[in-house]
C-alpha cells in the first residue's frame, strides 16, 4: 500500500464466542497516519478503538482487510512490523515485582537497546515523568496514577517509530497528563508517530493533529478538531441565559439548543456581530465562548445515533 507509518483498508474484526451472538467490532476501517503525526482515535465505549489498536500492534488478527505498519503487512508479517512499534495497552499493568527504574531499563534492554542507551533513557524518563520519588519501590506498592505513569514512561522511553497508546493518561492528575503531552510532542518532533485513544476530549484537542471518530466499528468522521467543529455549524457558541422564549428569532444563525430558560447558539465567527446586536436589541445578556471538541463530539455522534 505505502510506507506511511500506519495504513488500514477496510479492516474488519468479528469476535466469535461460543453460545453468544458474534460481535462485529470493526466493520471496515480505512485510515492512515502520516509520518510525525499525532492522531487521536475517539469514540464511545465499545466503538472498536482497542480492537483496532490491538490489531495494529499485532496482538490480534483481523477477520479481513489490510493493515500495514511502515509498509509491512501486520497480519502476515507481524515479526517485521513489531520492531517499529511500542504499545501502552488499555488497563496495562507494570511488572509488579520490579520498580519503575528496573522496569524501564529491563524493557529497553529486551527491545535490544545497549546498556548505555537503556541507562540514559531510563534516567531521562524517570526525571521527565517525575518518577524519582518512587523509582526504586516495587510497582505493587504504587498508586494507580503512579503505575500508569510508569507504563507510559516505559513506552515513551523506547522512542519507537510508531507508538500506540490506549487511554494513556487515565487516572493521571492534571500535572502528569501535561507531562505526557509534552513528552509525546517531543517524540514527534524527533520523528516518531503517535496514535492514541482518549475519552478526554481536551486532551485530544491539545495533542492531536488529526482525529478519527469511530462509531460501531466504522469511521464516522475524520479531520482536525476545527473541521469537526465547523461540521456542527461554527467554532463559537453564544449563550443567552434568558433566551429560550425567543429561540425562533435566533434559529437562522445556526444550531440552537434550549436548556430550561437558556438558549445556546452555535455560530460562525463572521455572523457573531449581527447576533450580538440582535441580542442587545432584545435586551438579552449574552456570553461568547469557543465550541469545545466535546460539544462537537456529542453533537456529531449524537446525530448519528438519532438517525438510526
Ligand atoms: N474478546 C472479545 N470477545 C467478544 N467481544 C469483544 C471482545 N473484545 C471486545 N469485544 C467487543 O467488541 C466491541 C469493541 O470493543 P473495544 O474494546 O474495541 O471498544 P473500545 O472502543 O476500545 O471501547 P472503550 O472506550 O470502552 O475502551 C465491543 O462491543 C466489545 O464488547
Ligand atoms: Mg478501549
Amino acid at each position: 500500500m505505502s510506507d506511511d507509518p500506519l495504513r488500514s483498508v477496510d479492516l474488519r474484526k468479528t469476535y466469535f464466542t461460543k453460545g453468544t451472538p458474534p460481535v462485529e467490532a470493526l466493520a471496515g476501517v480505512t485510515m492512515s497516519v502520516r509520518s510525525g503525526e499525532r492522531v487521536a482515535l475517539l469514540g464511545r465505549n465499545g466503538a472498536g478503538k482497542t480492537t483496532f489498536l490491538k490489531i495494529a500492534s499485532t496482538l490480534l488478527r483481523p477477520t479481513s482487510g489490510q493493515i500495514e505498519v511502515f509498509g509491512h503487512d501486520v497480519s502476515t508479517h507481524p515479526d517485521r512490523a513489531r520492531p517499529y512499534i511500542a504499545v501502552v495497552p488499555q488497563e496495562g499493568k507494570p511488572f509488579f515485582h520490579l520498580g519503575p527504574r528496573e522496569m524501564i531499563y529491563t524493557y529497553l534492554r529486551a527491545r535490544g537497546l545497549s546498556r548505555e542507551t537503556s541507562k540514559a533513557r531510563t534516567e531521562e524518563a524517570i526525571e521527565r515523568m517525575n518518577l524519582t520519588e518512587f523509582a526504586d519501590r516495587l510497582c505493587i506498592t504504587l498508586s494507580g496514577g503512579q503505575r500508569q505513569r510508569t507504563m507510559v514512561a516505559t513506552v515513551i522511553a523506547t522512542q519507537a517509530p510508531l507508538l500506540f497508546l490506549d487511554e494513556p493518561t487515565i487516572g493521571m492528575d492534571p500535572f502528569a497528563r501535561r507531562e505526557v503531552w509534552a513528552s509525546l510532542r517531543d517524540l514527534t518532533t524527533k520523528g516518531s508517530t503517535i496514535l492514541l485513544t482518549t475519552h478526554y476530549l481536551d486532551e485530544a484537542e491539545a495533542l492531536s493533529h488529526r482525529l478519527y471518530i469511530v462509531e460501531r466499528g466504522r469511521v464516522l468522521v475524520s479531520g482536525t478538531a476545527d473541521d469537526l467543529k465547523r461540521s456542527v455549524g461554527g467554532t463559537l457558541k453564544v449563550s443567552l441565559p434568558e433566551g429560550a422564549p425567543q429561540a425562533e428569532t435566533f434559529r437562522s444563525f445556526g444550531e440552537t439548543v434550549v436548556d430550561g430558560p437558556s438558549l445556546t447558539i452555535i455560530v460562525h465567527p463572521e455572523r457573531l456581530g449581527e447576533l450580538m446586536e440582535l441580542a442587545l436589541a432584545r435586551s438579552l445578556t449574552a456570553t461568547v465562548g469557543p465550541v469545545t471538541l466535546e460539544e462537537a463530539f456529542l453533537r456529531v455522534v449524537g446525530r448519528n445515533i438519532d438517525e438510526d
